[in-house]
């Protein structure tokens, strides 16, 4: 019988595809299929996220409670960030767990798997030509990634920490991922980095120069691809080159994410993110101009060290102004190794809390004002999984998710919907093509 993994993802979308890697190269190195259930597999990975702290802890209560679970024999990996930041630390602190594999260095997830008590944790490990096997959980969609690490100094940030230094993956080995999940009906490719339209900053060996502009073009060009996503472009490097190439290539998704993280000029700088608030609107509002439809969502850090109630009324500003889709807000948590964490000023919880319930509940509103407005659109939907109730839900092209009455037939096609009901976040709706 075939041996079994069962692996936990947390995180961002990058350790999404670096599971789907680690997946990959056990199913094909080593013959291993995978289980959803803990008490049968012979090996249990969690890849873990290190970015805020809450999550760190509760590793260890989670590892703990797997390894009572675990059959006998069964080993337990701690793989991603948390890995690479805290290295052998999580042996000392959890003798049981047999590995630790970081975030930089899933290609070795065979050797180590051998190896009894393994840290492999090398922020300068070179992954970027790494030829992983074939996985991808969706049959729709395929993440490719498009680089490694990040090179900004956010003082908040600790993946320059667990990523390491960036490194641009060579794009005729992008365009081949590209080809392979087009050639197996993945009609969507959503393209991955730390730090997406810096592409092109720095490869491992020689390569023609090239921006993320020029990848975009190339990946467009591709047989099958009829539409490209990417996460997460920097506020910095969106100049016109690439708004417009965002605006007028039609394979790209009408969908931008722009992590302002702060609306305050004085805390983006505190923050070293390079750009100033009426940067951050002046691209916002002209990605509005030239996309009617476009859909911006972001990210935002609350109660950063140094914030004042004047720095919050700016956040509250730009999302008055840009009047985001979607917001992904967090109050901030001080991390290891980052340069904030020991900024005079830090703020009460209690604010920070207040802060972040005031955000939230202003967007909820402003939600709540735009749903109405998409009642009676029209949309094309990319179909990608079945609902209870008889629905099959899927994302337009600006990434509204649209649920209609329907069942497999409707899976992997582009199809025509008009939107009958709208909430803040899920829409129903009727084929009319
Ligand atoms: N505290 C709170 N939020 C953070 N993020 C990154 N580091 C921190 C931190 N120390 C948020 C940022 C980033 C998102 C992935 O997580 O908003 O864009
Ligand atoms: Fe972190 Fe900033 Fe890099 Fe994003 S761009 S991963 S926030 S250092």
């Amino acid at each position: 019988m075939a041996k079994k993994f069962y692996i936990e993802t947390l995180g961002c979308a990058m350790n999404v595809r670096d599971s789907e890697h680690m997946i990959a190269e056990l199913s094909y190195k080593e013959g291993y299929e995978q289980t959803e259930t803990l008490e049968e597999a012979d090996l249990i990975l969690i890849n873990t996220c290190s970015v805020r702290e809450k999550p760190v802890h509760k590793l260890f209560s989670e590892i703990g409670v797997f390894n009572k679970r675990k059959k006998d024999g069964a080993k337990i990996g701690v793989c991603g960030c948390t890995a690479s930041h805290l290295g052998e630390e999580i042996i000392k602190k959890a003798p049981f767990v047999d590995f630790v594999l970081g975030a930089r260095n899933v290609s070795k997830i065979t050797e180590v798997l051998h190896k009894p008590k393994a840290v492999e944790v090398d922020i300068d490990y070179d992954e970027s030509q790494y030829a992983f096997g074939d996985f991808r959980s969706s049959p729709y969609k395929a993440y490719v990634n498009i680089s490694i690490g990040c090179d900004k100094q956010c003082t908040f940030c600790i993946v320059p920490h667990t990523r390491g230094e960036e490194v641009s993956i060579p794009s005729d080995l992008i365009v081949k991922e590209v080809e392979k999940a087009a050639k197996t009906g993945a009609k969507e490719i959503f393209l991955l980095g730390q730090n997406v339209n810096n592409y092109g900053r720095r490869f491992s060996g020689e390569h023609p120069k090239m921006n993320f502009t020029n990848l975009l073009r190339l990946v467009s060009e591709v047989d099958g691809v009829e539409r490209i996503r990417f996460t997460s472009p920097h506020p910095l490097h969106m100049d016109d080159e690439f708004l417009e190439e965002f605006a007028n290539n039609p394979k790209i998704c009408k969908s931008m994410h722009m992590p302002l993280q702060s609306g305050s000029t004085k805390i983006l700088k505190a923050m070293k993110r390079g750009y100033t608030k009426e940067w951050f609107l002046d691209r916002a509002l002209k990605l509005r101009q030239m996309v009617p439809d476009v859909s911006i969502s972001t990210d935002i850090i609350v109660a950063f060290p140094g914030e004042s109630e004047e720095d919050f009324e700016d956040t509250m500003d730009v999302i008055e102004k840009v009047r985001f889709e979607q917001i992904f807000s967090f109050k901030y948590s001080p991390r290891p190794l980052t340069p904030a964490k020991d900024y005079e000023d830090q703020i009460p919880d209690e604010i920070g809390s207040q802060r972040l319930t005031r955000l939230q509940s202003r967007h909820n509103e402003i939600l709540d004002e735009m749903k109405s407005e998409r009642v009676g659109k029209v949309v094309d939907v990319y179909f990608e999984e079945l609902r209870p109730g008889g629905k099959v839900a899927g994302r337009s092209d600006n990434n509204v998710m649209v649920q209609v009455d329907g069942s497999e037939e409707l899976l992997g096609k582009i199809v025509t919907v008009k939107i009958t009901d709208a909430g803040r976040l899920s829409n129903f709706g009727v084929v009319i093509a």
